[in-house]
């Protein structure tokens, strides 16, 4: 086999190794409780639905302009206007299949051989690949679990090296919930103008904040607009994971030259989708909020749940829908050795999967998604208790 240098240094998913166990013993009909699930369990809205049908019947089936339709790019452009307080024009917002595609045509258009993008830790798992598939270095800036794993300006000063390009924001933040608050993010952007370093930042989950409100980097000023790539998505906030369909916010100069990567690889967005993402918009938001009326019972339930298991300390989440618990005083380094152990563990005798905190670059930890019902989080966190206690604590 030919393989390139470039594919051999990016790694599979971790999570596919803890995913295909559980399906194993799903197979075998073992009553598994996933908690994996990186998507909302509710189904897309009919009037979603409605608007891509309609597109479809009349006959909306052909290729559509890259950067994705107008009428969607001004609705985003408005929407952004209002919801963020970005300064926005159509010709500043690309439609993308997926925030993910957005991403990496971000880094594709930025990226030189050996530059840097500063990621902290723990991180959603395909930044650090996408960048080095663009020919990037992943570095990695370890959070303080202290400081509810939120970036500050000072800890991104320790990060920064003559050869910082790009910076990661992801608030709230998949896999902790962490929120960066407005005052941090100021200082943020002033270390990021100072030093040149453009900053990418990953809103995906920004409708799902539980306890402040959520603040676009973007919306500090111009200047601050001018080197930010503002990334975002219908997938999460309108439940459309499987449509493909995000936005990226930036100048209008990278917007062509996203526009350009996205030409001459997928051409554009799915014609029809992109008309479902028009009637998502024509909700003004309430489908996300009574999504995340019901995140928040789920988030309190799943951290009180947590926390009064004796050997588990975590953080609470402040946005998305993912806890990420501390439970490095299970790991004895005998018959648990590591987060991967101990979600094997939990799940041939808890009959739950979890995704390691290794896959997210921090060891010890594991990712519980509360994106399913009430009813199997009950279930789940009293298997998940009974597990633990059978292990020996520190
Ligand atoms: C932080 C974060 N960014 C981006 C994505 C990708 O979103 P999309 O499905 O729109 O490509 C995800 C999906 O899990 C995510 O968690």
């Amino acid at each position: 086999m030919e393989f390139s240098e470039r594919i051999k240094r990016v790694q599979p998913s971790q999570t596919l190794v803890i995913t295909a166990k559980a399906k194993e013993l799903k197979a075998k009909g073992i009553d598994i409780l996933s908690f994996g699930a990186g998507e909302p369990d509710f189904d897309t809205p009919d009037f979603v639905k409605e608007g891509a049908i309609q597109a479809l019947k009349e006959g909306k089936t052909k290729y559509t302009p890259s950067a994705g339709i107008p009428e969607l790019r001004e609705a985003l452009a408005e929407r952004v206007k209002e919801k963020n307080n970005i300064d926005c024009k159509p010709s500043e917002v690309i439609i993308t299949p997926g925030a993910k595609m957005g991403l990496y045509e971000i880094f594709t258009v930025i990226l030189n051989e050996g530059d840097e993008v500063i990621v902290p830790a723990p991180y959603w798992v395909s930044y650090t690949e996408q960048i080095k598939l663009c020919d990037g270095i992943p570095k990695i800036l370890d959070l303080d679990e202290e400081n509810g794993f939120v970036l500050t300006a000072d800890k991104l000063k320790e990060a920064i090296t003559p050869k910082a390009k790009a910076l990661i924001l992801n608030t709230p933040s998949n896999p902790t919930g962490a929120v960066i608050p407005r005052e941090e993010l100021e200082k943020i952007a002033e270390v990021c103008l100072k030093n040149n370093i453009l900053i990418i930042s990953d809103e995906c989950y920004e409708e799902f904040c539980y306890d402040k409100e959520h603040f676009s980097i973007a919306s500090i000023s111009e200047e601050v607009k001018n080197i930010t790539f503002t990334v975002n998505a219908f997938s999460k906030s309108y439940s459309m994971t499987g449509w493909r369909l995000g936005w990226v916010i930036a100048n209008e100069e990278y917007i062509k030259k996203l526009t350009i990567v996205q030409s001459q690889t997928v051409s554009n967005p799915t014609s029809f989708a992109q008309y479902g993402a028009l009637k998502a918009l024509e909700d003004k938001g309430k489908f996300p909020q009574m999504m995340k009326e019901e995140f928040k019972k789920r988030r309190n339930f799943v951290y009180d749940r947590f926390i009064s298991i004796d050997g588990v300390k975590s953080t609470k989440p402040e946005g998305a829908f993912y806890i990420f618990p501390n439970l490095s005083n299970f790991i004895d380094g005998e018959r648990i050795k590591n987060d991967i152990d101990l979600t094997t563990y939990l799940l041939e005798e808890g009959k739950v999967a979890v995704v390691p905190g290794s896959a997210f670059g921090k060891e010890g930890y594991i990712r519980l998604s509360y994106a399913t019902s009430m009813e199997n989080l009950k279930e789940g966190m009293k298997r998940i208790e009974e597990a633990l206690k059978k292990l020996k604590t520190i």
